[in-house]
C-alpha cells in the first residue's frame, strides 16, 4: 500500500505520495507540489533530492555498502573483469559466455580510432590538460563515425557502447604521448582490455612494454571499483544531458567536464600533490591536520569525506589492500604510502572528522597505486573517467530508454526587483 507524506502549509495539509525503493529507501514525491500549493522545495547542492528512479547502482553510506545491480563491489573486485562489469552496469544482469566473448570481441574490432582523428591531437599545445583533450576527443569521435549515433536497434547500440568505452582507452593513450611529445603507439588486438592501455601508454616504437601481471590486475581493479557510483556529480550531468535528447556522445563528454573538477573526480590528483607536498617539505602531520580544522583556512584533507558515505567507503579499504600489495611488491616502501596511512590514523582519531564522520573516499589510496604505476598525475582523473565511463552509458540509457521527461529544476530567484534600462553614457 502506497504510503502517504502530510504537508501543511498556512493551515491546509497536503497528501504527497511516498516512493520505496527496493532497499526501503523512502522518497516524498513532490512532483505535483508547485501545482497543487504554488510552491517549489529549495535543495541547494541537490543534498536530499532524488533525481530519479534507478535500477543501476545502491549505495548505503551509512552502513558503506556499495552494489552494481545487485552484486556487493566486494565481489566484483574479487572476481570480475572491467569488461564484464560494463556488461553488467549497461545490461543488468552478468553475460553468458557467448554474450561476454561477443562484447570483448567487440571491444577488439573497436579498438582503433579514425586516422583523422590522430591529427586532432596535432592541434592542442602540449600543455593543454588531457580531461580538455578527452572530452574534446569524445565529441569528435562522433563526427568522424556519424553511424555511431544510430542506436535505436539494441545491436546499433551495443556496438556503440563498445566502441566509446574501447577507443576512449585508445584516445587516453594517444593524449599522454601527444602531451610528452612520444609518437602514438597503436593498440594490440591480442591484449586484453588493460594490457593494451598500458601497452599504448608504456611503449615506444622499439621497444614493448611488458606490464608486471600484478600492475595489470591493480589497474583492473582501479576501472572496476570506478565503474559506477549513482547520482554523482558526472552521472547526474551526464543524465542532465541525456534528457534534452542528446546523443550518448556529447552526453558523456559533458561527463568528463563535471569529473574534471577537484571535489570530484580531480580529487585523486590533489591527494598525490598533498602527499607529495608533505613528504618534500617534512610537515607534521598533526600540524596539518590542525590547519585543516582551522576553520581560516580553505584547506580540505584530499580524499577524505564524502557526500553520501559517511562511514568508511568500501571502495577505499579495497584500494588501500591493493596498494599495500602492489606497492610492497614494485617499490618496497613508498614514503607517500606511509603518509597516506599515517594521515589517515591521524583523521580518524580525531573528533573533528569523528564528529562530522569524515573517512577516507576511493580517491584517498587510488593516486598512490596509480602512481606507482607509472601513470602520471595530470592523467589520474583520465584514468577515472575510462572507469566510470560504463556507469554513464547506463545512466544515459537509462534516460533514453524512459518516457524523456526534460531535467529541468526550478529556482528561488534572489535577483534584483523589476528596473529599467540605463543607456551607457547615463551610468
Ligand atoms: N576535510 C576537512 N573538512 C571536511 C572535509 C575534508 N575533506 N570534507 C568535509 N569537511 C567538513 C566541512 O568543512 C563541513 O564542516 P562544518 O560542518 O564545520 O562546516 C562538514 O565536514 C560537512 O562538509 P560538506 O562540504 O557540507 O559535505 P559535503 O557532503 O558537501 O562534501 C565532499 C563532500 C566530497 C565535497 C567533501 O567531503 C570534500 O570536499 N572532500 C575533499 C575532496 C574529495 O576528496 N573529493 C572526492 C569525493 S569521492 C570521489 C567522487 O565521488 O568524486
Amino acid at each position: 500500500m502506497t504510503s502517504i507524506a502530510k504537508l501543511r502549509i498556512d493551515g491546509a495539509t497536503h497528501d504527497l505520495p511516498v516512493v520505496v525503493g527496493t532497499e526501503g529507501e523512502h522518497a516524498i514525491d513532490i512532483s505535483k507540489l508547485r501545482d497543487t500549493t504554488g510552491h517549489i522545495t529549495l535543495d541547494e547542492g541537490y543534498t536530499n533530492t532524488g533525481s530519479c528512479r534507478s535500477a543501476i547502482t545502491f549505495i548505503d553510506g551509512e552502513k558503506g555498502i556499495l552494489r552494481y545491480r545487485g552484486i556487493p563491489i566486494e565481489q566484483l573486485a574479487a572476481n570480475s573483469t572491467f569488461v564484464e562489469t560494463c556488461w553488467l552496469l549497461i545490461y543488468g544482469e552478468l553475460p553468458t559466455h557467448e554474450q561476454l566473448k561477443r562484447w570483448s570481441s567487440l571491444f577488439t574490432k573497436y579498438e582503433m580510432i579514425h586516422e583523422g582523428l590522430y591529427h586532432h591531437f596535432d592541434g592542442f599545445p602540449s600543455t593543454g590538460h588531457p580531461m580538455a583533450i578527452l572530452s574534446a576527443m569524445i565529441n569528435a569521435i562522433s563526427c568522424y563515425e556519424p553511424d555511431l549515433m544510430e542506436m535505436e536497434s539494441p545491436t546499433t547500440f551495443q556496438i556503440s557502447a563498445a566502441r566509446l568505452i574501447s577507443k576512449l582507452r585508445t584516445i587516453a593513450a594517444a593524449s599522454y604521448k601527444a602531451s610528452i611529445g612520444q609518437p602514438i603507439i597503436y593498440p594490440k588486438p591480442h591484449l586484453d582490455y588493460c594490457s593494451n592501455f598500458l601497452h599504448m601508454m608504456f611503449s615506444i616504437p622499439f621497444g614493448d612494454y611488458e606490464p608486471d601481471p600484478e600492475t595489470v590486475a591493480a589497474l583492473q581493479l582501479i576501472l572496476i571499483l570506478h565503474a559506477d557510483h549513482e547520482q554523482n556529480c558526472s552521472s547526474s550531468t551526464v543524465r542532465m544531458v541525456a534528457s534534452s535528447g542528446a546523443n550518448m556522445f556529447a552526453s558523456c563528454a559533458a561527463g568528463v567536464c563535471a569529473l574534471w573538477g577537484p571535489l570530484h573526480g580531480g580529487a585523486n590528483a590533489a591527494v598525490v600533490e598533498m602527499l607529495q607536498n608533505l613528504h618534500d617539505n617534512r610537515v607534521d602531520l598533526n600540524d596539518y591536520v590542525a590547519r585543516i580544522k582551522d576553520k581560516s583556512t580553505s584547506l580540505r584533507l584530499m580524499g577524505f569525506g564524502h557526500r553520501v558515505y559517511k562511514n568508511y567507503d568500501p571502495r577505499a579499504s579495497i584500494m588501500k589492500e591493493r596498494a599495500d600489495k602492489l606497492l610492497s611488491k614494485l617499490k618496497g616502501v613508498d614514503p607517500l604510502l606511509e603518509i597516506a596511512k599515517r594521515l589517515e590514523d591521524v583523521a580518524l582519531n580525531d573528533p573533528y572528522f569523528i564528529e562530522r564522520r569524515l573517512y577516507p573516499n576511493v580517491d584517498f589510496y587510488s593516486g598512490v597505486i596509480l602512481r606507482a604505476m607509472g601513470i602520471p598525475v595530470n592523467m589520474f582523473t583520465v584514468m577515472f573517467a575510462m572507469g566510470r565511463m560504463p556507469g554513464w552509458i547506463a545512466n544515459w540509457k537509462e534516460v533514453h530508454d524512459s518516457d524523456g521527461v526534460l531535467y529541468r529544476p526550478r529556482q528561488v530567484y534572489v535577483g534584483s526587483g523589476p528596473r529599467e534600462y540605463v543607456p551607457i553614457d547615463q551610468r
